[in-house]
């Protein structure tokens, strides 16, 4: 074994498992001989040479930040229309006519990775990636290399978090590749692999050697507004020391903004750097702060894209997956080719109609050719889509091909595979039967936004599965009691350990006490996923509460259905697919078993203690004046309100503005207290 080899392993051994096998001076002799080795041959040295490292890092990489304000994504355009639509939206929300002004600056969306930097009186104390946008990792030592984030700003607030994007730009992108060529180390797929993999080095050194920039383009936390609008905002970092994209520019319309996209459209191949799009923000910073947030991305902002990028190949074969809801899904395996420079060698053809033809109206795609194994097919991806299959070259199918037979059976466990009526998917029948089922739901569920049991991933959950291990959820934290000791144990089998055993069970008791929105989403119900089950478990607060809504719901019909689908996001498909797996025998015994095994955090809304409104039951009738019902409602909900479409005995304050009918008449009956719009305002401000 290689010293450098040993060395690292010895930092392992020590600083991350706590079980030194050499002793100390061992250490230090074979320590101090690289070194010798490293000064004497300086080209041998390696990048992760061990001499350069202070311990070894945690197991899981770096530490973890919680953002103090949350880092989102971007709602996507791909054509005109949808930015026609987004401005419209806009206008709907603020109640802003047509033609009243709406500025928007339109900037390039960098293709990198995004970096939250956190300056304390104008010195650099913290960066972090966006990780799941709640919590990232902390690179601070390795942001400090970057020549384009300044250590020290100029005339800064007290606090500020400066956001933007961490890039390479191509001419450096090549010089690294061709380094890395030299060296027989492994070339990076694109700029941006490029950017992410050197950013997230567990050492500095390596982060500094490789020739990283950034943009600053967004902000986290604030001691005090960086100005009235987004483009002052821009200017004030940009004098602060940041670098912020020259072609951001200001728009007076829509025709404007799409005049700039297609300006900078055109530049891109000249830009030295990878763009994926526009993105266009309200330039007003009150109407943005009005505007606000769904789940996961600003109303007041979103990424223009531009069109993908195509190739062509020959499709070898179509193989079907079967997923955790049972959908049957055709995957098309490739001859692997480039498609902006990632190599595809799979890509997805959605279901049986998309293969034949046909959208999901029966209307006919690529007028009406199907796909057949031997085609020469086109592919193309946008950014981090899964690549799609967009044409087929007839002229040149094979005269021996035929047309794909979807199957009928599902080809994991041979149960009917059913089309209902209105489904554009073929489903496998077999439920918990099925193995694939099964599997996907296990995977689903130790996935990173569900449980994220360290330790227990895909490969692991597939394993365990296979052999029996583990059939279901609840299995999973009885499996210490089962398999931490006996004469089949754990630690006893391939690729498991005395340490990583434990570590495992550690692991696995750690989540048994999980906030109820991770729990919703982990349940894999179909139509549910993170940011619903977010506003899911807002609403209902308690497991309790929910379940028993569910109970309540089953019929379709009645209050606690109406108030189902009275929570923003939910709508009838999904209220339907909730209240059907609650109604299911096997399921629901399976949940049941789930939840004896945990201990539910109850979902509670930060800062909202101390408003007029927290927990509270509130309508909304009639016509309001001063804002739209739906920026009324988000809100209410912002400050921990509960808003509901219909007056019952729970509801506490009835805001009715003109026009107000029986919703008004039944709260006075049942004395519900009534506020108009004005005297609603007066109870919410400075809240
Ligand atoms: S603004 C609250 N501006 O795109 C919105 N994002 O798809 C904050 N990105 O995670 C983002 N260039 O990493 C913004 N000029 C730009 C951007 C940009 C690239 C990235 C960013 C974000 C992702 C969202």
């Amino acid at each position: 074994m290689r010293l450098s080899t040993i060395l690292a392993r010895a930092n392992t051994e020590y600083y991350s498992e706590d079980a030194p096998q050499i002793s100390d001076a061992e250490y230090d002799r074979l320590k101090k001989r690289n070194s010798e080795i490293e000064a004497r041959f300086p080209d041998l040295k390696r990048e992760d040479s061990p001499t350069e490292k202070v311990g070894a890092s945690p197991t899981s990489g770096f530490a973890k930040v919680a953002h103090e304000i949350p880092m989102l994504s971007l709602g996507n355009a791909f054509e005109d229309e949808d930015v026609v639509e987004f401005d419209g939206r806009i206008r709907k929300y603020l109640g802003l006519t047509p033609d009243a002004d709406l500025l928007f600056t339109a900037e390039p969306k960098i293709d990198g990775l995004s970096l939250s930097l956190r300056y304390e009186n104008g010195l650099l104390v913290q960066a972090a990636t966006r990780g799941d946008g709640a919590i990232g990792e902390n690179v601070t030592a390795n942001a400090r290399t970057l020549q384009t984030i300044p250590q020290q700003l100029e005339a800064a607030p007290e606090l500020i978090e400066v956001r933007g994007e961490v890039y390479m730009s191509h001419e450096d992108f090549d010089a690294l590749n061709a380094r890395q060529n030299e060296r027989g180390g492994k070339p990076f797929a694109n700029p941006r692999n490029a950017a992410a993999g050197s950013l997230r080095q567990l050492d500095a050194e390596i982060t500094r050697a490789r020739p990283l920039k950034f943009f600053a383009y967004a902000w986290g936390a604030l001691s005090e507004p960086l100005g009235e609008t987004q483009f002052e905002a821009i200017k004030k970092m940009e004098n602060m020391g940041f670098q912020t994209n020259p072609l951001t520019e200001l728009c007076v319309s829509v025709s404007d903004m799409i005049d700039h996209y297609r300006k900078i459209e055109a530049q891109r191949a000249t830009l030295g750097y990878d763009i994926d799009g526009v993105v266009y923000k309200v330039n007003d910073l009150a109407l943005q702060e009005r505007l606000g947030f769904r789940s996961t991305t600003p109303r007041w902002a979103i990424a223009h894209k531009f069109p993908a990028e195509l190739a062509w190949t020959t499709l070898e074969d179509i193989t079907i997956q079967v997923g955790r809801t049972g959908a049957l899904s055709p995957v098309a395996r490739l001859k692997p080719v480039t498609v902006g420079g990632v190599v595809v060698s799979s890509a997805t053809l959605h279901n049986e109609d998309y293969i034949k033809g046909l959208d999901s109206k029966g209307n006919e795609i690529r007028d009406g050719k199907d796909i057949r194994i031997g085609d020469w097919v086109q592919v193309y991806r946008a950014g981090d889509v899964i690549p799609k299959i967009a044409d087929v070259d007839l002229s040149k199918r094979p005269e021996t091909s035929v047309s794909f037979i979807f199957p009928t059976v599902c080809p994991e466990c041979g149960s009917d595979a059913i089309r209902e009526e209105g489904d554009a998917v073929r489903r496998c029948m077999g439920g918990l039967i099925c193995p694939a089922q099964a599997v996907e739901k296990l995977k689903h569920f130790v996935s990173r936004a569900a449980f994220d049991i360290d330790g227990l991933g895909a490969k692991q959950v597939e394993q365990f599965y296979t052999d029996g291990w583990i059939a279901e959820p609840a299995d999973i934290f009885t499996l210490q009691a089962r398999y931490g000791s006996g004469v089949q144990q754990l630690k006893n089998r391939e690729g498991w350990g005395d340490k990583s055993a434990s570590k495992l069970f550690q692991a696995i008791e750690e989540k048994r006490n999980i906030p109820l929105a991770r729990l919703i989403f982990a349940l894999g119900i179909r139509h549910v996923g993170e940011a619903a089950s977010n506003l899911i478990a807002l609403h209902y607060g308690t497991w309790q509460a929910f379940v028993t809504a569910m109970e309540s719901a089953r019929d379709g019909a009645g209050p606690a259905w109406d108030d189902l689908i009275g929570v923003d996001g939910v709508g009838q498909v999904m209220a339907q697919s909730l209240i059907k797996t609650f109604a299911q025998e096997a399921e629901r015994a399976s949940i049941d078993r789930l939840v004896a095994e945990l201990s539910i955090q109850d979902a509670t809304r930060p800062d909202t203690q101390g408003s007029p409104v927290d927990g509270k039951t509130v309508v909304f009738t009639g016509t309001l004046e001063k804002m739209t019902r739906a920026e009324a409602k988000a809100r209410a909900e912002r400050l921990g309100a509960k808003v509901s479409g219909s007056v019952s005995a729970k509801t506490d304050i009835l805001v009715a503005g003109p026009g107000a009918g029986s919703k008004a008449k039944k709260a006075a009956e049942l004395g519900i207290e009534i506020l108009d719009e004005d005297a609603w305002l007066d109870l919410i401000a400075g809240a």
